[in-house]
Parts: structure tokens; C-alpha cells; sequence
């Protein structure tokens, strides 16, 4: 079976090649990441993957069925989650309804009636139980017992994308994108990240597919990595060969002759 896997994905915006053939497979249990510079491709695949942008060209597979061009609703109720780049919550919400919004894939009864304001004894009241039962579970996973009732507004930036991962766990993803989760984190907070991916890949038994800039952490916690340049897969392979690809070399740290160089 093939759980997850990309082949000649292409997404163009005006004249410009933002995915230009890019083929990947993923295992299921494992940690993929994708790497690249600024501006090469990565947020684009996600979307791709999605189904926030149609892609120009090319197919997505998810447990062997094509989903390419289906809407992201749709990409969610088949199993695969997302955290976005800059953090998307509802600051004026607290912790539980932010991360209960993940569940709205599974309730009948609509969001706000069923979920976050009335019914004990109704069906929407049995739902509301058990949604709120496995937020719970989540906020336990996460260590977000303190926050709980807070408003996400105000609470410090790594534990709002915390926050946002907890949402996206929520919809009981088996594959689960993640948009840099350690951007703008300091050293403490990214160990703390990478203790969490870790954490749900072993327990959860969550695939992961990663887009990260920082290299220690794509190093320390990926099976596999694909680096992307201007929209094309240069390089793919085990931490150790992608990390001393030429290519991948010349990408990241503009060296020319990679001998000298080394991703730590
Ligand atoms: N909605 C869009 N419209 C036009 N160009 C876009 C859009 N989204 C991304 N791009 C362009 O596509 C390229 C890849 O962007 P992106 O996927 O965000 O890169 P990355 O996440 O690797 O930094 C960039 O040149 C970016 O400007
Ligand atoms: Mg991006």
C-alpha cells in the first residue's frame, strides 16, 4: 500500500514555478521532513497537499487513493492535519475551545451548538462529552493543564503553537503536516518541540511530515529528508547524505565547492 506519496507535483503562480515536478514517498510512522530556503516550495507543497491551491499538475496519494484538487474539509476528514507557519488560532478563545475546534470534523450536531454551549442530556450533549473527553486526553499529552481556560491571546508564542498542534491532534490525524513548528522559538522551547514530534510519532503512531529551517532539529529528528530549491527536489535521502549534499550545501550556505562545509 502506498500510505503517503507525491508524484510530479507542479503548482505555478503567474510565471512563476513555486512546485516544479516534485515526487515523494512517505513510510507510515515515520518523520519526513522538507527543507529549502526561503521561498522554495515548502508552504506551497502543503497547500498542495491540502487542498488550499490546486495544483497545476501532478497527483497526491493518500493511502492509495488520488486526493489531489479535493478541499481541504475534505483532506482533514481523511486523516491528515496541519499546523500553519504563523500561528492561526482564535485569540479571544480559550485553550480547550480553540483545540475543541479540531474536533468540528466529528460533530453532527455543528460547532457552536454541539461543542462549546449547551446540552447535557441530548445527543449534542453525549457528543459534547466525548469531544471534550479527548481534548482533554490532548491537553494532558501537551502539558497544557495551566492554560486550559485561558484566553490563547495572551499566553507566550511556544505555547500557542503548542496550542495549534493540539488543535490539529484533535482531528485524529494519521498524517500530520507541520509548518516550521520551532519558528521564532528559542533553543529551550525547540527542544521542547522536538520532545513533543518525537512524543507523538512513538505514542500516537502519527506520521509526520515536516517543514523546518532550523538543521539541528531536522537532523536530530527525521527519518528521511527532501530538500527543495526554487520549487525542485534537489536532493533526497537519510539525514546524514542530505546534510552533506553538495547541492543541498550550496542551497543553505551558498558554498560552491561543498568539501569544506558541514550542515551541523
Ligand atoms: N498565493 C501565492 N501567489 C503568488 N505567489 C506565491 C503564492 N504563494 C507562494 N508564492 C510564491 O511561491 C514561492 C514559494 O513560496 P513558499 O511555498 O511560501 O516558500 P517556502 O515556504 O519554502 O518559504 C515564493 O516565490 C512565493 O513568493
Ligand atoms: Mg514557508
Amino acid at each position: 500500500m502506498t500510505f503517503f506519496a507525491v508524484e510530479n507535483l507542479s503548482m505555478t503562480f503567474g510565471g512563476l514555478k513555486a512546485l516544479d515536478n516534485v515526487s515523494f514517498e512517505i513510510v507510515k510512522g515515520e518523520i519526513f521532513a522538507i527543507i529549502g530556503p526561503n521561498g522554495a516550495g515548502k508552504t506551497t507543497l502543503f497547500n498542495c497537499i491540502n487542498g488550499i491551491y490546486p495544483p497545476s499538475g501532478g497527483s497526491v496519494i493518500f493511502k492509495d487513493k488520488p486526493i489531489r484538487g479535493i478541499k481541504p474539509d475534505k483532506v482533514a476528514k481523511a486523516g491528515i492535519a496541519r499546523t500553519f507557519q504563523n500561528i492561526e488560532l482564535f485569540s479571544n478563545m480559550n485553550t480547550m475551545e480553540n483545540i475543541m475546534l479540531g474536533r468540528h470534523l466529528f460533530m453532527k450536531t455543528g460547532l457552536f451548538r454541539g461543542g462549546l454551549m449547551w446540552g447535557r442530556n441530548s445527543f449534542a450533549g453525549k457528543e459534547e462529552a466525548d469531544n471534550r473527553k479527548k481534548v482533554e486526553e490532548i491537553i494532558e499529552l501537551l502539558e497544557l493543564q495551566t492554560f486550559r481556560n485561558k484566553f490563547v491571546g495572551a499566553l507566550p508564542y511556544g505555547i500557542q503553537k503548542k496550542i495549534e498542534l493540539g488543535r490539529a491532534l484533535a482531528a485524529e490525524p494519521e498524517l500530520l503536516l507541520l509548518d516550521e513548528p520551532c519558528a521564532g522559538m528559542n533553543a529551550e522551547e525547540k527542544q521542547d518541540v522536538v520532545f513533543w514530534i518525537k512524543d507523538i510519532q512513538d505514542e500516537l503512531g502519527i506520521t509526520i511530515l515536516l517543514i523546518e529551517h532550523d538543521m539541528n532539529m531536522v537532523m536530530d529528528i527525521s527519518d528521511r529528508i527532501l530538500t527543495l530549491n526554487f520549487g525542485k527536489p534537489i536532493a533526497m535521502g537519510y539525514p546524514e547524505e542530505v546534510s552533506s549534499h553538495p547541492e543541498v550545501l550550496k542551497a543553505y550556505l551558498g558554498v560552491e565547492d561543498g568539501e569544506d562545509a558541514q550542515i551541523h
